[in-house]
Order: C-alpha cells, then structure tokens, then sequence
C-alpha cells in the first residue's frame, strides 16, 4: 500500500509518521515538499500535480490552518488551507480511487447545550475556522471519494507548544491563575489519533463500505480549568515546583478572543468505537503519559 502524508511534522502528522509506516509505503511531505514534490497546500496545482505523480492509495491530510483566532482576519488563506485544498485532494482521490483520510473539528458545532454532538448532528461554526474546516469536510463528502473524515478536539502532544506546557509555564510563575471554566470537550491526544487513524486506514482498505465521517477524541470530558488542575497536580506528582497556590475558574465572556468558541464540544465516539471496534482510554491517561514526557 502505498500512502502520501500531508502536514509531517504537525502534532498529528508527526505521530502519523509513526503509526502509518508499519502500513506500507510512506511519503511524507511538509509545506516545504520534497524531491520535486509539492506539499503546500497554498499551491492546489502543484498538489494535484505531486498527488497525480504519486498516485497513492491512501492520501493522509494532518495539514491545515489551525491558528483560531488569527484566522479571522486571515480569511483567504485560511478558506484555501483548510477548505480549497481538501476539496482539491478530494477530486483526485476521487480520479486515482485513492482513500481519502482528513481531519476536522468540534468547531463546526455551535456549542450550545450538554449533549455529545452525533456525526449528523447540525453544524453552524462560530468562527471562520469552524467554517473554512466544514467547507473542507463538505468538499470531502460531495466528491464522491473514499474518504475517512475523523473530527476531533482539543488536541495535545509532547512535540510543541501546547496547553500543559503554558499551563505549567504560568504556574511556575505565577500565584494566582485564571482560566475558562464553561467550555467542555476532551483533550485528545495526536498519538491516540494517529493510532486510530491507522487501525481504520486498515480496515477500510478492505471493506470501503467502512469510510465517512468520525467523531474521534478521548473518553471522558472536563473543561479548560479542569484539565489546568489535572496537569498542574500531575505536576506536582512527578515532583516539579510549583508557584501558584490558586487555579480560578472564569467564564469565557472573562476572556475575550477574536474568534468564538464554542462551549459545548462534546463529541460522541459511538459510531467511531462501535464501527472499528475499537475502545478510547480516558484523556487523563493521554495527558499524564504527555506530562511524563515533557517532564522527564
Ligand atoms: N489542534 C487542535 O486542538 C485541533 C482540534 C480539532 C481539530 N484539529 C484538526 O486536526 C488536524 C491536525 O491538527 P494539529 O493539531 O496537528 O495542527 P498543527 O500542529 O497546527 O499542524 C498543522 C500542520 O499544518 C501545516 N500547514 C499549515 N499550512 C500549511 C500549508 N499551506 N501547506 C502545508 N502544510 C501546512 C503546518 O505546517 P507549519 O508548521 O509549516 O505551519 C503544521 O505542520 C487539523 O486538521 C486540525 O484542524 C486540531
């Protein structure tokens, strides 16, 4: 099987690298491309012209404009990365019959009320984000190729800047930290997506009836301030000193962004876990395996 991989060296490429190479064939390209092949997806030419070259089996796209709130005034680019080029992908894989595997987001939901958004559960983004990420999505689905879209949420890994390590930053420096308390979801981390990215790749090679869309993060669910106590205690267990005394949760009304989040982004995996038969670990697990990482 031969596999082309988009966006390396993200926190989700990255550990594809990994987990897609006991697959088959690996080429795995960042925005810089390589050997003559092009992998920026500013540049839809040049990808359709490298994924044509190449005429993988599966096309894996961890790429994409995930800078939030900078997006709202970054609007073209944003749409082009994140919404024009899956559609571009799309249609070649749709040429070459290749498996299409893309990742998208909780954003594409408004947030409101409690319950775990479903696959079908109506979207309506708040953010240009949000709707450059499901005009990629529904570039996906329109064309008619396989395709594994897997949305996911609030992403974490070892490698790069994250949310622990400004947490563990600010708790080194500070008494007293604030943080949003009323938005829900579930840190997930880029190796359990990778893996699972993997496990359905291989699965839906052989039985294509297997490809859609895929709520994909980590089981269980806690707020940003939940998961700022969870980090900063885990912390203090591996033994590193701490300053801050008090985590104060505030509402995001509190904290004002370019972009809106939304509050709610609980997904729900049934569909993912039944359909592969597959079981998701707690996301504390993910996030202490990451702090023993960064921290060792
Ligand atoms: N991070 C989250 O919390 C989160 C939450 C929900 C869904 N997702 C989705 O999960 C997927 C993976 O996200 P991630 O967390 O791994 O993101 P990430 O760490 O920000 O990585 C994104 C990658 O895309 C690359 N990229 C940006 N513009 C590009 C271009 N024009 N051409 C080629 N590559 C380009 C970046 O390269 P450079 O380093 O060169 O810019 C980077 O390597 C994305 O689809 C994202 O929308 C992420």
């Amino acid at each position: 099987m031969k596999i082309l991989l988009l966006g390396k060296n993200g926190q989700v490429g990255w550990e594809l690298q990994r987990a897609l190479a006991p697959l088959g064939g690996l080429v795995a390209l960042d925005r810089a491309g390589a050997d003559g092949l092009r992998g920026d997806l500013e540049d839809l030419d040049g990808l359709a012209r490298t994924v044509r070259q190449l005429a993988p089996d599966v096309i894996v796209n961890a790429a994409a404009y995930t800078a939030v709130d900078k997006a709202e005034t970054d609007v073209a680019r944003a749409h082009c990365i994140n919404a024009e080029a899956p559609g571009v992908l799309a249609a070649v894989a749709a040429e070459l019959d290749a498996l299409l595997v893309h990742y998208s987001t909780d954003y594409v939901f408004d947030g409101s009320g409690d319950q775990p958004w479903r696959e079908d559960s109506p979207t309506a983004p708040l953010s240009v984000y949000g709707r450059t990420k499901l005009a990629g999505e529904e570039a996906i689905r329109a064309s008619g190729c396989r395709h594994l879209v897997f949305r996911t949420s609030w992403v974490h890994a070892a490698r790069g800047g994250n949310f622990a390590r400004t947490m563990l930053r600010l708790a080194a420096e500070r008494e007293r930290l604030t943080v949003i308390a009323d938005q829900v979801g579930a840190p997930t981390g880029a190796e359990l997506i990778a893996d699972v990215s993997a496990h359905a790749i291989r699965a839906t090679v052989a039985a294509p009836a297997l490809g859609g869309t895929y709520h994909l993060v980590a089981d269980g669910e806690t707020s940003w301030h939940g998961y700022a106590c969870f980090v900063i205690e885990a912390a203090r267990e591996l033994g590193v000193a701490l300053k801050v005394a008090e985590i104060a949760p505030i509402a995001t009304s509190d904290y004002p962004t370019a972009a809106s989040r939304p509050l709610n982004s609980r997904l729900d995996t049934r569909r993912l876990r039944t359909t592969f038969d597959l079981n998701l670990p707690d996301w504390r697990d993910g996030v202490a395996r990451m702090l023993r990482e960064i921290l060792s």
